[in-house]
């Protein structure tokens, strides 16, 4: 939104009535969190509720959906990833918009879990839409390699995945992202495309994030090693209970999302080869996940933990 406005758009932010990580922010906060846009409460999972609170007759010129499932769960994932962004592309279209740009993920490019078929469905309505749509397909966002900043300020080993490098990511900012997506307005070269990005510098493993934070703390490096094979016998174990306990299904779901986040690297996949690709992988921005850690030990930043974090 800063970034939309910043480049003199004029915005409009459709929010629940409780927004944020668990429903922490109530209209007023939403409110002053959004400056400089106008803020308008309704509810995105329902048609007449977007066209009523959120597009009220109005025109727009373009719709840009950062819209996504808390929790990654299958009946979620199809309720936000794919039904509310179907409804926020008819809203679109219905409004004289002309121009859809969609925050999805790269890991959608290969695709095993419930929301990632979600969100393919939905990517697959808007191209077939007829729409101008720029579908943006990050890496790894820096909130979602901060969960361990703590545990090592507290002196704790950094936990990894086998040897700590089974996967790669290079990792961009909010803020980077922002602007990336707001450039996909007046960018052509954006246009009708499905725009894989990262952040600047090479892609890091899960290994180096943990060894820069040891150095940043003045600590010997300490990893824990969390064998894959765990997350496999956790999966089995929790799904056969699943099959008895809904709960518990849902949490081998959560398992099974965690053990992708292990295993499958942020970058662009190479089918040909079956490979993850750094090279391959573009670039934009300048804030590095280093500098992030470097502002979250000063206090400079605070972490943002989702609903969904595994460390
Ligand atoms: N996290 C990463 O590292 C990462 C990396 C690459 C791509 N991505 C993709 O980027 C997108 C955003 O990710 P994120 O981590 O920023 O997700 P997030 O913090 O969970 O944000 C999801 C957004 O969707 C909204 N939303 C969810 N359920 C809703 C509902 N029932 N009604 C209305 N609004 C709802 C949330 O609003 P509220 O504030 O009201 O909950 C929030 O604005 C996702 O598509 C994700 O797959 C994430």
């Amino acid at each position: 939104m800063r970034a939309l406005v910043a480049r003199g758009h004029e915005v409009v932010c459709i929010v629940r009535p409780r927004a944020g990580v668990g429903g922490g922010l109530a209209p007023d906060d939403s409110v002053r969190l959004l400056e400089g846009a106008i803020v308008r409460f309704g509810d995105v999972g329902d048609p007449a509720s977007l066209s009523r609170d959120g597009v009220r007759g109005e025109r727009f010129d373009a719709v840009v959906s950062c819209l996504a499932s808390r929790t990654g769960l299958p009946d979620d994932a199809w309720a936000i990833d794919h039904r509310a962004n179907v409804h926020a592309l008819a809203a679109a279209q219905a409004c004289g918009a002309s121009q859809f740009v969609l925050l999805s993920a790269i890991c959608v490019q290969k695709p095993l879990l419930a929301f990632q078929f979600a969100k393919l469905a939905f990517e697959k309505a808007l191209v077939e839409s007829g729409m101008t749509y720029s579908i943006v397909r990050p890496t790894a966002f820096f909130k979602s390699l901060s969960g361990q900043v703590e545990r090592v300020r507290r002196g704790k080993p950094f936990l990894v995945f086998g040897d700590g490098t089974l996967t790669a990511c290079k990792p961009i900012s909010d803020d980077d992202l922002a602007a990336y997506l707001a450039e996909c307005l007046d960018d052509e070269t954006r246009w009708n495309r499905v725009l894989p990005i990262g952040g600047p510098g090479p892609a890091l493993t899960p290994r180096q994030q943990g060894e820069h934070l040891f150095k940043l703390f003045g600590r010997p490096p300490r990893f824990k090693h969390v064998p894959v094979a765990l997350l496999d016998v956790i999966i089995g174990g929790l799904a056969a209970a699943g099959r008895v306990v809904p709960q518990l299904a849902k949490k081998a779901e959560l398992a099974r999302i965690g053990r992708y986040y292990a295993t499958e690297s942020m970058l662009v996949f190479d089918p040909a080869t079956g490979r993850y690709d750094s090279d391959a992988t573009p670039s934009t921005g300048s804030e590095t996940l280093f500098d992030f850690y470097a502002r979250l030990a000063s206090g400079a930043a605070a972490p943002e933990r989702g609903d969904h974090a595994v460390f």
